[in-house]
């Protein structure tokens, strides 16, 4: 199959798709590969690194007028009108948005969202959300050490005592616990919140204190439990006792990361500005919830802002700001997925019994599947 690799265009988006690795691989499954000049540039792949691996260097209308386009982030409607009716895309294209998605149906494209895979075993080696997730942690805690004008670790000098930094971690998915374990390598001391029951072996196995707000009735404990893995929105009563809790820790802390997210859904508040005001002044609060409206309402997407001595960083894509190791992963994501929908003779054709294909299958035949 003639597949696209294109230069992303949203503002900020570094990665790319296809790396010279996983473009060798396509290569030897016997497809043609065509990749937008300097699509990789920003990752740390150079035209001639794809040029060697086999792939043959193009511009936007011969990378998104291929076969199959595999994209990072959904296609512009500029970017769309460059794509044949009929072709395949594959990439984040985020299933919650309806519009986008309509609007690739309307374009007759046949479009897989890599982020509603289901999270099962045999969908790891392809799970997107876990591989960039993973990264955002490690950097939310660079930029955080960054910013703090203090040390992480406790050290002692013949001039003095320092005391380790307190982080507290709100949301301990992929996110919140590669983030744990990379503030606790600095020498932090950290405490961490979620809703999920289960959570709190892994946050006590990396070293880290869970911040333990006990379930009062059977649909706290139902809600807890979410669905699919994914948290579901707790009732208030539990809310209004985890905020209690979450206060008295945030107001002691140097450092808060926030990544609680429901799916689809505005993010929960967690960090109000009353806890903001209790922080010590030099203080940083790095929220990887920004694009879903933050888990601070003072947060600012976007932007690093300083409000009431504290350091508000409302990046909205810490992957992309470690783009060759995001690219490489997610590439291998993308690789592992094209395996479902390529049959042993390297034709493209749509397995509806494979509950991953299923899933992410957007839209085809100029229908929209997702209601
Ligand atoms: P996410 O990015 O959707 O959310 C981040 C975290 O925020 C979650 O842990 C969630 O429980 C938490 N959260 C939501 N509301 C909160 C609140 N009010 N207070 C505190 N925390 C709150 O999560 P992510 O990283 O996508 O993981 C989702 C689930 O998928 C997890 O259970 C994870 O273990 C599971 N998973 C399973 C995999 C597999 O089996 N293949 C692979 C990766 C993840």
């Amino acid at each position: 199959m003639l597949i696209g690799i294109p230069l992303e265009t949203v503002a900020g988006e570094t990665r790319v798709a296809v790396t010279p690795e996983t473009v060798k691989k396509l290569k030897a499954q016997g497809h043609t590969l065509r990749v937008q000049t300097g699509a990789g540039i920003a990752a740390s792949a150079i035209d001639d690194a794809y040029v060697a691996a086999g792939a043959e260097i193009t511009d936007a209308a011969g990378a998104l007028g291929a076969d199959m386009v595999l994209k990072v982030r959904s296609p512009s409607a500029d970017e769309r009108a460059l794509m044949k009716p009929g072709a395949v895309l594959v990439g984040m294209l985020n299933p919650f948005d309806k519009d986008n998605l309509q609007a690739l149906a309307s374009a007759n494209i046949t479009a897989f969202a890599l982020e509603a895979a289901p999270r099962t075993t045999r969908a790891q080696s392809m799970d997107v959300l876990s591989s960039q997730a993973n990264i955002a942690g490690y950097k939310a805690v660079m930029i955080a050490a960054d910013k703090y004008q203090r040390l992480f670790p406790m050290l002692m000098t013949a001039a003095g005592t320092i005391k380790a930094a307190r982080v507290v971690i709100l949301g301990v998915g992929v996110a919140g616990l590669q983030a744990i374990a990379t503030a606790k390598r600095l020498g932090a001391v950290i405490e961490a919140s979620d809703v999920r029951p289960s959570v709190k072996e892994q946050v006590e196995s990396l070293g880290a204190k869970f911040i333990d707000v006990p379930y009062e009735t059977a649909e706290e404990k139902e809600a807890a439990e979410g669905v699919g893995g994914y948290a579901r929105p707790m009732p208030q009563s539990w809310l209004d006792r985890q905020k209690v809790e979450v206060a008295k820790r945030v107001a002691q802390a140097d450092v808060v990361i926030t990544t609680a997210l429901i799916p689809g859904r505005a993010a929960p508040v967690l960090v109000t500005e009353e806890m903001v005001k209790s922080m010590k002044p030099g203080s940083v609060i790095v929220d990887l919830a920004a694009p879903a409206g933050g888990n601070c309402p003072l947060t600012e997407a976007g932007q690093t802002v300083v409000k009431h001595g504290v350091t508000l960083v409302g990046e909205t894509n810490l992957p992309a700001l470690v783009a060759a190791d995001s690219s490489s992963l997610y590439a291998r994501n993308v690789l592992d997925f094209l395996k479902l929908v390529f049959n042993k003779e390297g034709q493209f054709h749509i397995d509806l019994e494979d509950d991953i294909v299923k899933a992410c299958l957007m839209c085809r035949d100029g229908q929209l599947l997702r209601s």
